[in-house]
This record gives C-alpha cells, sequence and structure tokens, in this order.
C-alpha cells in the first residue's frame, strides 16, 4: 500500500509559501503527531524524556534539537508561535505568558541600562507605567511622545535611544501613527522600532512589512477572541527572537500548553471575526456621531478621524475597539455605562462579546491627572469593543444608556 500525504506528520512550511493570511491562520503552524489527528493536539507536559543519559546531554548541551522543559519549549506552545509568526510575516515569534510579559521579555532581551525609549503617550495604562515606573529602576528612561507629531519623536532621539514603541491605532482613542516615518526615524539611528498589534491584528495590519522590527500583541484580546485566556507573543526576525527566548528561558513568564492551544484554536477564526467586528464597529461609530448626547467620537473608519487615510493606507480595516465623549463629565460616563444591560462592563477587549469601560478609572487609572491629561483620557470618555453580535441589537442596548442620561436630566429640572 503506498501512503501519501497522510505519512507526512509534519506539514511544511513551504507547501503555505506565498498564502493570505486568511489560510495562513487555518493551516501554518500545525504540529501533527504520528495519530495523524486533524485538529492540533495539546501537550499539557512539564518536561520531556529522552532514549539515554546521552540524549538528555545532547539535549541540554544543544547538539541535538528536541524538547526538555515546557519553561522553555512545548510543541502546542510552538505551533502557536509557528502560525502567529507566519501571519505577522516574521521569521519566528515567542509566545509568553501575557502581553505585558510579552513586552517586558522584549525590553529585558533587548535593552541595557543606560538606553533611552521614547514611547507613544497613548498606549495602554499599564505598558506606561511599566516604562515609567519599573524599566526606569534599571537606568533605562522613557520619553513620552504624542503619537502622531513626528517632529516630538525626530526632537526626542538622543545617541542613547535605541527604542521607538508604538500602538497603532492607539487605545483608547484610535489615533494612527506613520509606521514607514517611524521605522525610517529608528532605522537612521540604529534603534529598534516596535509595535503593539493588538488593535489590528496581523488580519488588519503587518507592521513588520512597513517598517517595524518587532511585533507585540496581547494574545488576551483578539488572538483568543472569546475572552478565555491570558497570553501574549512577540514576533521578528530569528537573531532578536533568540535573545526574547533567552530571557523567557532564565526569567520564565511562559505560555501554558493548555493556553497556546486555545489561541491556535483562536487564529483559526480571526480573519472572519475581524472582519465583523471592522463592520459592526463602523455602523456603530457613524450611529454614535448622530446621537445628541455625544461630543465627539474616536474611530479611524470616520472621515472625521484626522489620520483616516492613513488609516486606509496602512490597515485593511479600521479595527473593532471605537471610543467616543459624552457631553457631560465621569457622572455621565458612568451614568451611560450603567445604564446598558447586554454590553459587558468590563476592560478587555477583542471579544466577541461587545465590552464597555470608562478608561479613565479603569486602564488608565493608574496615569497620573496630567498624564491622562496629555494622553487624552478624559473623565467623559467611553470605549466600546464592539463584538459579534447583531449591530441593531447593539443600538438598543446602547439606546438604553443614551435613556438613562434623558432620565437624569428630566429627574434635575
Ligand atoms: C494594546 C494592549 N497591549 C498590551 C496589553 C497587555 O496585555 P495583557 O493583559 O495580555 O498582559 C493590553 C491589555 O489590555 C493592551 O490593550
Amino acid at each position: 500500500m503506498t501512503f501519501r500525504r497522510e505519512e507526512t506528520v509534519w506539514i511544511p512550511e513551504s507547501d503555505l509559501d506565498g498564502m493570505s493570511v486568511d489560510t495562513l491562520a487555518v493551516r501554518a503552524g500545525q504540529i501533527r503527531t504520528g495519530q495523524l489527528e486533524h485538529s492540533d493536539a495539546i501537550f499539557p507536559t512539564s518536561s520531556f524524556v529522552y532514549g539515554s543519559a546521552a540524549q538528555a546531554a545532547a539535549r541540554f548541551g544543544g547538539e541535538e534539537p528536541g524538547n526538555i522543559y515546557s519553561r522553555f519549549t512545548n510543541p502546542t506552545v510552538q505551533a502557536f508561535e509557528g502560525r502567529i509568526a507566519a501571519m505577522e510575516g516574521g521569521e519566528r515569534a515567542v509566545a509568553t505568558a501575557s502581553g505585558m510579559s510579552a513586552i517586558l521579555s522584549t525590553c529585558m532581551a533587548l535593552l541595557k541600562s543606560g538606553d533611552h525609549v521614547i514611547c507613544s503617550r497613548g498606549v495602554f495604562g499599564t505598558t506606561n507605567v511599566l516604562f515609567q515606573k519599573y524599566m526606569a529602576r534599571f537606568g533605562v528612561e522613557t520619553t513620552f511622545v504624542s503619537l502622531t507629531d513626528m517632529e516630538e519623536w525626530q526632537a526626542s532621539i538622543r545617541s542613547e535611544t535605541r527604542m521607538l514603541f508604538i500602538e497603532t491605532p492607539s487605545n483608547p482613542l484610535c489615533e494612527v501613527a506613520d509606521m514607514e516615518i517611524l521605522g525610517q526615524l529608528a532605522r537612521d539611528n540604529d534603534a529598534l522600532f516596535v509595535v503593539d498589534n493588538c488593535f489590528c491584528t496581523p488580519v488588519l495590519q503587518r507592521p513588520l512589512e512597513q517598517g517595524a522590527d518587532i511585533v507585540i500583541h496581547s494574545a488576551t484580546k483578539y488572538l483568543d477572541g472569546q475572552g478565555r485566556c491570558v497570553g501574549g507573543v512577540v514576533v521578528g526576525s530569528e537573531k532578536m527572537m533568540e535573545e526574547v527566548y533567552g530571557f523567557l528561558r532564565s526569567a520564565g513568564p511562559t505560555m501554558s500548553p493548555f493556553n497556546a492551544w486555545v489561541f491556535q484554536k483562536g487564529l483559526e477564526t480571526l480573519p472572519i471575526r475581524m472582519r465583523a467586528h471592522c463592520d459592526h464597529a463602523l455602523e456603530l461609530a457613524l450611529w454614535l456621531e448622530q446621537q445628541p448626547a455625544v461630543e465627539r467620537v474616536f474611530y479611524a473608519g470616520l472621515q472625521s478621524h484626522p489620520q483616516h487615510e492613513l488609516a486606509k493606507k496602512q490597515q485593511t480595516g479600521f479595527g473593532g475597539v471605537l471610543s467616543f465623549q459624552l457631553k457631560g463629565a465621569r457622572e455621565e460616563a458612568w451614568r451611560f455605562i450603567d445604564g446598558t444591560r447586554m454590553i459587558s462592563i468590563t476592560a478587555n477587549l477583542g471579544d466577541v462579546k461587545t465590552t464597555i469601560t470608562h478608561p479613565a478609572t479603569t486602564t488608565h487609572g493608574r496615569l497620573s491627572p496630567e498624564d491622562k491629561a496629555r494622553a487624552g483620557i478624559t473623565e467623559n470618555l467611553v470605549r466600546i469593543s464592539v463584538g459579534i453580535e447583531a449591530v441593531e441589537d447593539l443600538k438598543t442596548d446602547l439606546e438604553r444608556g443614551f435613556q438613562a442620561l434623558r432620565n437624569e436630566s428630566t429627574d434635575n429640572v
């Protein structure tokens, strides 16, 4: 009997060369065992065995490839790494325990005391705290600049600048940075350009093709997509990822095999989910712009957005997160949020379930009042991560929030 494709335990990556991100999301990085399972296997094991003491020594000495211990290699984690690396167009990915540990591992592996970082102000609040409080303790100083003011980036460059760090689109104001310009600035100054691609995912934007050296994800968000696990990943060149892997091996902020399996499954539906998130978010953003209680909507898909054209150039969709300012202050924002009944009040984003949050007192609550003001995190700002429920039902629920505002104003008459 002749076995044909079934004999192939590993799916050679070359078979997928040139294929689209939709295909890579489903097919790349699978590690098939001798059981020839169709879905990905999961390897919940902390260590691996050897045929002999000599083989154990060869593995530990790096003379023979293979698994040793799941703090640094595990087949399920490697399968996820292979898939996301292919989708981002990077040589290699290193998975981590969370998005924050992906950022920390990148900094610990590639920066040293005395180095200088330039980071956009509009990053996730904890990223700001990591740079401002913790990296500073180890002699890495960070200058925070406006994501979109290229002159400020240029003026902040020093001879010690080793990293430019951004999120684009930013959280929660959806500002968009010009990656080509920032990538060039980084190259001209021998610095690394790092992009947190959490909001777009490789389905909507591939920063490595637009000037970035490293892409970071909080896999917790869209890569999972159903709010189940916390995880992160760093993608870049083999050389840089070997450094990140080295830090992970020594320090241990590792992704668990179970989480890797969930993320691997999440990636399979990422392209279709992202398209639904984008469609729903655009429709809601247009609707919110018409509401009398709304002062301003922030969403790169709107013509009114200052970087709408840039977003069209860099992204194939505008993403699922939007934010808006209500007329009023914290009281109105909280009243609106509390008025909704179905949408989840939670700070997570990227879920198929729509979520609503008040950034000033949650995700960005640890920023000083000055930093909040500089980052545009006002008290009347509400962020929505638009899920895949029917848009009409989302409008119905948000309308309950607007009704709560109207009830309050008539109660006060
Ligand atoms: C853009 C962005 N980057 C990084 C993180 C941190 O990720 P994690 O919560 O997985 O540590 C978050 C979390 O909300 C985020 O929104």
